[in-house]
């Protein structure tokens, strides 16, 4: 159960008065992003994680950091403390992270063990979140061991989901199925085998941006010009088509030339790639903050994890083909890539920070959109205050 603060309340309806000038509806070319109070109010900040990142399906974790039952890691996730956990059938389940007794956190670092033991009064819970035993609960000596009194107390189960490596949780528990909110993106993953993808390494940056910045840049091809000239070498403006949008997916994608070290030209592709996706690379992002990138040799997923109204953590998770993720015979070719996608995040970084300073400018409230590369800005605009505006669960 959640419910807005008065100021949470305060700044929603500030903010729906300053969406109200048809920013929003209005054709691309008079239309505007969301004004700055989004990018740099710490109220507001506080608003988003109770509503965006409780009314939708949120990125918490990955597969492949579990791999025996009673493997439990803590993640924070709208601000929450949830510890997701490897239950005995090999599911990933994830409860609130907090003892039912007197809400002391569960569990504070990764590590395995047979049940959730409360440090505090040594409450225990199963891996599938029952109260098993209370000790001295009726005094000295008096454990209670009674499964049915103890039932009352199970620790508090949050809505989970995985999807290949990637572990997703809802909050509030009324997102859409999650199958129907990544149709978008799986109707463009037909003819990858997603099955071979295995987890190569990861990279993290600090950003100091708001989290929707990294977003609303990773989706806009329009940059490449003029801020990745390997990228753009790769595939020039002339061929580059504007990002798309179905519901809560944004979706963008190009054909190249030629593959390149760095894209599908040194490392095993995808078994059996479809001829139409032996020259494609294609990138989708998940509202609110997951993104990922398909190309014939690997995948490469994108987390913006927010941590305050001005400053966010991107990782990059890399995933190759079978034993392209792994084997010493790669490893030149992995360190291409990996080069690669450093160097152009540095690229994106610096001006990403700069649109975050700009956002403190009363010279600018939301911007002039191009109707031809920035209708999915719009259309973010609208994600974000969508689930604003919704009722709060
Ligand atoms: S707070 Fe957990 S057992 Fe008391
Ligand atoms: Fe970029």
């Amino acid at each position: 159960m959640s419910r807005l603060t008065a100021i949470q309340q305060q700044v929603r309806r500030e903010f729906l008065q300053q969406v109200q000038d048809g920013r929003l509806d209005k054709p691309v070319a008079e239309a505007s992003g969301l004004p700055n109070l989004a990018y740099t109010c710490p109220d507001f900040f506080a608003l988003e994680q109770q509503t965006v990142f409780r009314n939708n399906w949120v990125f918490a974790g990955f597969m492949h950091q579990f791999g025996k039952a009673g493997d439990m890691q803590p993640v924070e996730v709208a601000g929450q403390p949830v510890v997701l956990v490897l239950a005995e059938d090999h599911s990933i389940r994830a409860f609130h992270n907090v003892c039912r007794h007197r809400g002391a956190q569960l569990v504070t670092e990764p590590r395995n063990s047979k049940k959730f033991i409360c440090p505090n009064h040594a409450w225990s819970y199963s891996l599938s979140g029952q109260l098993i035993a209370r000790p001295h609960f009726h005094g000295g000596e008096q454990h209670d061991v009674n499964a049915l009194d103890c039932h009352r107390a199970d620790l508090v189960e949050v809505r989970c989901v995985t999807w290949h490596d990637w572990i997703f949780v809802n909050l509030g528990g009324e997102a859409d199925d999650f199958a129907d909110c990544i149709a978008a993106i799986t109707r463009q993953l037909d003819g990858y085998d997603l099955n071979a993808l295995v987890f190569s390494e990861s990279m993290e940056f600090d950003i100091n941006a708001n989290w929707k910045l990294p977003i609303e840049n990773f989706i806009e091809p329009y940059h490449v010009f003029s801020c990745h000239p390997w990228l753009n070498d790769f595939v020039g403006m002339d061929e580059r088509k504007a990002p798309s949008f179905d519901e809560k997916v944004l979706l963008c994608g190009y054909e190249f030339q030629q593959a390149d070290p760095a894209r599908g030209g040194a490392l095993p592709w995808f078994p059996n790639l479809p001829v139409e996706k032996q020259n494609r690379g294609d990138w989708f992002v998940l509202f609110p903050n997951f993104a990922f990138e398909i190309f014939p040799d690997q995948v490469d997923v994108f987390i913006a994890w927010p941590q305050g109204a001005l400053k966010c953590r991107e990782t990059i998770a890399l995933y190759f083909i079978g034993d392209a993720a792994t084997a010493e015979k790669y490893r030149a070719a992995r360190e291409h890539v990996v080069n690669n996608w450093h160097d152009l995040n540095r690229e994106d970084i610096g001006i990403i920070e700069r649109m975050q300073n700009g956002r403190c400018s009363e010279g600018f409230d939301g911007g002039v959109l191009s109707p031809y590369w920035d209708p999915v800005q719009q259309h973010f605009a609208k994600l974000v205050t969508e689930s604003i505006d919704a009722p709060v669960i």
